[in-house]
């Protein structure tokens, strides 16, 4: 099957830095590839880089080297005028719902703004938005209220709802459920997983967490320093990692078991004692 999101060897250096002193390259040749209706989890510590992939396959953030090909056509440095046609097909939930939802406006409001930009007529907007509301699991007078007068995890639901509203073919989720508790992490998962179901959408998956990424991806790419370390199928990297570092972050994910927890505190400390 021909991908739906090919990015290859993908270079990025933020602005600034200046002749004598270039800054420094955060994303040093990064390939992948994303199938229709697969989830690629993109996993590792804080600073490594994922967050800038995301933005660069959004069009946020800007390339300096290697290409992406969304949907057979190249994004790689499209301008912001071609890439809105895009915004249909291609959508983002960001890790906090409270910034990412626009506070005056009605939950009504905020869902129906993409479909009546991408030429949705009133009437019809109001439809979806119960129809949308229904799908992430909230109640039909979600709508006439405010952001702030939901739990996180609901925000989060309708930033959800938001995204899917276009019925796009890709949504870059970054962090989505590294701000809430871990019950409502698993729900907010669990609709995910079931929106994939019925919509047949991809999804990168940005997270630092493992076991978040073990719960919802198909395969699993290990991000250090800006270069992609390993890349498989999520039970062969979690439970065989072939790369060192892809080990680390293995066993420095918290478990709850106890003697699990000693085993690879031991794995560690030999790891640790190996490398020197
Ligand atoms: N807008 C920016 N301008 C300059 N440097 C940035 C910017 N955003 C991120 N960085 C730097 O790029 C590197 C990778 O950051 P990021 O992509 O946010 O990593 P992650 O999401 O894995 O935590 C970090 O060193 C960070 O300081
Ligand atoms: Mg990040």
């Amino acid at each position: 099957m021909t991908a739906l999101l090919t990015v290859s060897d993908l270079r990025l250096r933020y602005p600034g830095g200046g002749f004598r002193k270039p800054s420094p390259e955060v994303l040093k040749g990064v390939s992948l590839e994303i199938a229709p209706g697969e989830t690629l989890g993109l996993v590792g510590e804080s600073g490594s880089g994922k967050t800038t992939l995301g933005r660069a396959v959004l069009g946020l953030a800007a390339p300096t080297g290697g290409s992406m090909v969304f949907g057979g056509k190249d994004i790689t440095r499209m301008p912001q005028r071609q890439r809105r046609p895009l915004a249909q097909d291609l959508q983002v939930v960001f890790q906090d719902p409270y910034t990412s939802l626009n506070p005056a406006l009605q939950i009504a409001d905020i869902l129906s703004e993409p479909l009546i930009a991408q030429g949705v007529d009133a009437n019809e907007a109001r439809k979806r938005v119960g129809e949308l509301l229904d799908r992430v699991q909230l109640p039909a007078n979600a709508a006439e209220r405010y952001p702030r007068e939901f739990s996180g995890g609901q925000r989060q639901r309708v930033a959800i709802a938001r995204a899917v509203a276009l019925k796009p073919k890709l949504i870059v989720c970054d962090e989505p459920v590294s701000a809430l508790d871990l019950t409502t992490q698993a729900r907010v998962l669990e609709l995910l997983i079931e929106l994939q179901r019925s919509t047949g959408v991809s999804y990168l998956f940005i997270t630092h967490d493992l076991s978040v990424v073990r719960h919802i991806s198909h395969r699993v790419a290990v991000m250090y320093r800006g270069e992609l370390v390993e890349t498989g199928p999520v039970a062969e990297v979690t439970n065989n990692p072939k790369n060192e570092y892809t080990q680390r972050l293995l066993l420095a994910a918290p478990t709850a078991d106890p003697d699990r927890q000693r085993e690879r505190r031991e794995a560690r400390r030999q790891l640790l004692a190996a490398a020197g």
